[in-house]
């Protein structure tokens, strides 16, 4: 659970579970999975967005899916997942939803190889949700993958330059394989932003010269981090403040800021070469409070394309200032709002002009309420695949729109211009070995005498981001 959402606001929104989507029909598929008609499903990493994923699955449209197995490093992880699940399956419309959550205590594991056990009650063929921090994506894709299962993996997918190109070559393996591999990035999946991006390829703005992202807002999640309580070792700490430790999730700016680096070059067709970013922490302590985290509180990043056109993206986590979050870009035939607010929100516009204004809309999205979901959507488009048997495979652009966050980020930790292969070739691997991780590892980040963990020093520090 986030610091700022309560289970319910959770279960409400990011979870995509609404009346609407539950009600659904649920006509059974063909497609015969390892001797029956049932997808099953294991859940690794049971915090807030498993379980919404977890959710999510069994109320496809095209069922059965049950939950057969859960995995977290921590037990109270996989207690409130569970119950979390059970109540919003409760709570659903169709009372037959609560029938899919089939994971017994005995399919319940905790620890760091939680995610093999998790695994192995799966057959081929069937689905493991990944939703624990980034960092540990390529450590449970490799183990998917050789169990020949369907991958269902939260956005972002890579962390750092050598963990990007371990998962391209995994993608690659998944791919041969023809495994369906969904990425959590579902703006894809917004039926609003697909109709614009066809329009968009369909030439109706002409060439799109300027983007412009903005994700400004208050200090949501664990963002930042007080310093560390007697009693809690810096592993738990920093695993359960993920957002505060680059190694762990590539830091504030790739979590919260990869949904409009991913749909603004989706839109474009094309991923930005280089980046110039900048960026600082303007409050390390407030109100009384000291703050150890690596995130920087403000960024702003200039993105390049091939063609010379411009991606600006401006991030910000500082309480009390004013809140700005919505996508949009300008071609030479006219303007677009892409997300009106949030990640992904409708309705996405086109404009004849440059102003935004009534006088020059020319299009607005309409989708049907029983589509409004994109997190819905991305599961109904994932199982029709499985059920179709059509290729389905996310990982690639998942990882590219990671990379291209890793640049905006190390450009700014650095202080200079980082260009995609540059930041693809970084051998700087935030956190080697995490697959021998134990609970009882130390952690990949140690802090200091003074227990602060290193932040970046731009201009200082020029090849590594800290
Ligand atoms: N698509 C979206 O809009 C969206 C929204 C929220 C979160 N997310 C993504 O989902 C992921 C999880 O985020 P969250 O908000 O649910 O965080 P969370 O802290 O609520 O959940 C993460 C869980 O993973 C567990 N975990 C950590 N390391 C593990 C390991 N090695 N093995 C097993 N379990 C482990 C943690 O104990 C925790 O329970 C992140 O990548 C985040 O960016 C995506």
């Amino acid at each position: 659970m986030t610091e700022r959402r309560t289970r319910r606001e959770f279960l409400n929104d990011a979870t995509g579970i609404t009346a609407a989507t539950l009600l659904g029909a649920r006509a059974f598929g063909a497609v015969h999975i390892g001797g029956s008609d049932t997808i099953q499903v294991a859940l690794v990493g049971c915090g807030s967005r498993g379980a919404g994923a977890a959710v999510n699955a069994l109320s496809v449209k095209r069922g059965p899916v049950k939950l057969v197995a859960m995995s977290d490093v921590f037990e109270d992880k996989v207690k409130s997942s569970h119950e979390a699940i059970t109540e919003a399956l409760r709570e659903s419309p169709d009372k037959a939803l609560i029938s899919g959550l089939d994971a017994s205590p005995e399919k319940r594991f905790v620890g760091f190889d939680g995610y093999r056990h998790a695994m192995d009650c799966l057959r081929p063929g069937d689905v493991v949700i990944l939703a624990t921090p980034p960092a540990f994506r390529w450590v449970h894709f490799t183990y998917a993958i050789e169990k020949g299962l369907n991958v269902f993996m939260e956005k972002p997918i890579c962390v750092d330059g050598p963990t990007g190109k371990r998962m391209l070559e995994l993608a690659e393996r998944s791919r041969q394989k023809d495994l369906k591999v969904a990425v959590g990035l579902m703006s894809r999946h917004s039926r609003a932003m697909q109709e614009l991006a066809k329009r968009v390829q369909d030439g109706e703005l002409g060439e799109i010269i300027s983007q412009y992202g903005y994700r400004m807002q208050g200090s949501i999640a664990t963002f930042r981090s007080p310093p560390k309580p007697d009693g809690v070792t810096d592993l738990e700490y920093q695993l359960r403040r993920f957002h505060s430790f680059l190694w762990a999730s590539g830091g504030g700016f790739n979590d919260f800021f990869i949904h409009h680096i991913d749909h603004i070059g989706w839109m474009k067709g094309a991923w930005p070469v280089k980046a110039q970013g900048i960026g600082g922490r303007h409050y390390r302590s407030r109100d009384g409070v000291s703050y150890i985290d690596q995130n920087f509180d403000s960024y702003a990043v200039e993105y390049t394309y091939a063609d010379g056109t411009k991606f600006m993206f401006d991030g910000r986590n500082i309480d009390g200032c004013q809140e700005r979050f919505q996508s949009y870009m300008h071609g030479t035939k006219g303007s677009a709002i892409v997300s009106a607010y949030s990640d992904c929100g409708a309705p996405s516009r086109i404009y004849s002009r440059h102003d935004f204004s009534p006088q020059s809309l020319v299009w607005t999205s309409k989708v049907a309420p029983t589509e409004s979901n994109p997190y819905q959507n991305e599961w109904e488009d994932f199982v029709g695949a499985i059920r179709d048997g059509q290729a389905y495979n996310e990982a690639k652009y998942g990882i590219e729109a990671s990379l291209v966050c890793n640049m905006g980020r190390m450009s700014a930790h650095t202080g200079r211009e980082i260009t995609f292969q540059e930041m693809l070739d970084c051998r700087h691997e935030f956190a080697p070995d995490l697959e021998w991780l134990t609970l009882g590892s130390a952690a990949p980040l140690l802090a200091g005498a003074d227990g602060r963990y290193p932040v970046p020093q731009p201009g200082i520090l020029t090849d590594r981001e800290y």
